[in-house]
């Protein structure tokens, strides 16, 4: 038999009583997180969102109750504070110094026995944990990740509304945005064989929001893309999408700078602005990455002149072929096992590389898996010329430029994460410049654009695109923190003409776009400011800011890499009349 709630109100959650609080009479409500029955006492934990209080049953009737309570029943305790016996105070928790001797009890709820025990440290598998996912949530870690969640999206809040933005909805049935990824699609009953797309991003109607005169826009807001899952992907996620209107990058970059300050205020760091800067082909020769993190040196050298003439064949026929002989020094990595030059080896080879090269001193000699071939004088050379010092390694690697830094940014990677190099609780930040426009699809034998269609061109290339595309630069950024892409944006084609060449450069018709993008061209042709932002990825930034590898950490309720919802069992089939009204047929 459970009680009524009645009148009952909390005075105190569970984790705000403290030594002084001693004498008062309390009323809490909660969750029973352990029972401990001692025969002629009983202690129980009771737990809600802000923690634990120790509450202990000694009169008789109370304590034959208290008895029968188990996990997760939901309780209302009525009791008076008092301070615990020296030997029994816990400095590890909050309400450590008191618990409460219960006059009266109600049990609000009884709860089955749960599939695991609510707590961190406890190994139950994620599909049984995002299955009961309510369960999941009660632990201490994951309340404290919505927590701090809700404490991010108010600081961006008051943030934009300091410096004059609105957040505005754009619609969520609406048609097609491309960003890159197919669309999540909505069929119309009123309209059969028509159908919405969710939107994959705000992108168009924030920039009609420009040119409807709003001026400075804003939004936290679900975007929807259906394309392989990762850590860092899911199939709705959530963006702090921005715009402004008469925005140069400087102004997007000295908007949302301090609005990083802010966020990471939040955990009570203090990020030190403004961010490095480097541009994308000096990412990608440097770290072989666009998202390059900068919590570990590392970089990477070109010391292809060392191999032109050397009698290590692999190398100077790779430099004679038009490619390149780069390497990466790990510092104090000399004492490195065989064991893990075979694994990163490997490793350079399952990513496509002929081989890695090691090379390293001892004492006066040279070691090197590619001594015999090259020689000592040539591995010498390459040490220095990486700059190796005597407790180094150096890492080498040969073929195409761009192929040959991919490769030694993930072993930079490999060998930085085994090391223990990446530090959760260290934030490097970088704004990535000068993409490229477009990049060539090789499957799609055309251009695609490698942000947007919607990305404007550096001024000083605006009149050869058609002359050279692969060229021509965009004025679009990222914003990378610890090798994870927090952010994207760029200043936007504000006139017709120069979308309208860009749409033919993607291969898109002019009936194609007008079908497409027809109101959005329109609109553009009635005074469009100039105008530009860009879209963190919220989700992404709270995992880094909780330390948490997975965005699945911080979203109450994620999807699996399958893009289902385990607990609701979404995507589900639907019956025979809704498909009927909706005039749709599944294929068998
Ligand atoms: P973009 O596609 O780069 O830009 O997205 C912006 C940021 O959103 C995050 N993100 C994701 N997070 C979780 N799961 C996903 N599937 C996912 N996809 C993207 C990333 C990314 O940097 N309209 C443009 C922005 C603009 O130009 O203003 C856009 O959507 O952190």
């Amino acid at each position: 038999m459970v009680d009524k709630l009645g009148d009952w109100a909390r005075t105190h959650t569970c984790g705000q009583l403290r030594a002084e609080d001693a004498g008062r009479e309390v009323l809490l409500l909660g969750w029973v997180h352990k029972v401990r029955d001692l025969g002629h006492l009983v202690f129980l934990d009771l737990r809600d969102r802000h923690g634990l209080t120790q509450v202990v049953f000694e009169a008789e009737g109370l304590r034959d109750r208290a008895k029968h309570l188990r996990a997760e029943f939901v309780l209302g305790v009525r009791g008076r504070v008092r301070p615990r016996a020296a030997e029994a105070m816990n400095a590890k928790m909050p309400t450590g110094a008191v618990e409460v001797e219960a006059t009266e009890l109600k049990l609000l709820s009884e709860a089955k026995v749960p599939p695991f025990v609510i707590a961190d440290d406890v190994a139950a598998s994620d599909e049984l944990r995002l299955r009961y996912r309510y369960l999941d949530l009660r632990r201490p870690a994951l309340q404290a990740n919505l927590g701090l969640r809700h404490r991010v999206t108010m600081a961006v809040r008051k943030y934009f509304d300091g410096q004059g933005f609105w957040e505005i909805e754009t619609p969520m049935l609406t048609k097609s945005t491309p960003e890159g990824a197919r669309d999540y699609l909505v069929p119309s009953r009123v309209h059969p064989g028509e159908f919405y797309a969710l939107p994959q991003s705000p992108q168009i109607f924030k920039q009609i929001l420009m040119i409807a005169g709003t001026d400075r826009y804003f939004q936290i807001v679900k975007c929807f893309r259906d394309e392989d899952l990762r850590a860092d992907r899911q199939p709705e996620f959530t963006q702090i999408d921005v715009e402004m209107s008469f925005a140069t990058r400087e102004l997007v970059f000295a908007t949302i700078e301090p609005l990083i300050k802010e966020v990471f205020a939040v955990i009570g760091r203090d990020i030190t602005l403004p961010f490095a800067r480097m541009s994308y082909a000096e990412a990608l020769a440097r770290y072989g990455s666009d998202k390059p993190d900068l919590r570990v040196g590392m970089v990477i050298t070109d010391v292809s002149g060392v191999f032109t003439d050397s009698t290590f064949s692999v190398f100077r026929d790779a430099v004679a072929g038009g490619g390149v002989v780069r390497g990466i020094v790990v510092p104090g990595g000399a004492a490195a096992s065989r064991k893990e030059l075979d694994t990163l080896a490997e490793e350079a080879k399952s990513l496509g590389a002929g081989g890695l090269v090691w090379v390293r001193r001892s004492g006066e000699a040279i070691q090197s898996s590619a001594l015999k071939a090259a020689g000592e004088g040539t591995m010498r050379a390459a040490l220095d010329a990486a700059g190796a010092g005597a407790a180094d390694l150096l890492l080498l690697a040969s073929g195409p430029a761009d192929a040959t830094s991919k490769v030694l940014g993930q072993i930079r990677l490999s060998v930085a994460k085994s090391r223990g190099w990446l530090k959760t609780d260290e934030f490097a930040f970088t704004w990535v410049t000068d993409f490229p426009l477009l990049e060539w699809d090789g499957d799609e034998r055309r251009w695609v654009a490698m942000h947007h269609p919607f990305t404007s061109p550096v001024e000083a290339d605006m009149d050869r695109l058609e002359e050279n595309p692969g060229g021509v630069l965009a004025q679009a950024y990222d914003l990378v923190l610890n090798g994870s892409e927090i952010g994207g944006g760029s200043i936007r084609i504000h006139d017709t003409a120069l979308q309208r060449r860009m749409f033919t450069l993607l291969g898109i018709s002019d009936e194609d776009a007008k079908l497409r993008f027809g109101f959005f061209l329109e609109s553009l042709e009635y005074g469009t400011p100039p105008h530009g932002g860009i879209a963190l990825g919220l989700d992404r930034i709270v995992a880094i800011l909780a330390g948490e590898p997975s965005i699945r950490d911080v979203i109450a309720f994620p999807k699996t890499a399958q893009a289902v919802d385990l607990m609701s069992t979404a995507p589900t089939p639907v019956d025979a009349r809704q498909l009927r009204e909706l005039r749709l047929r599944i294929e068998g």
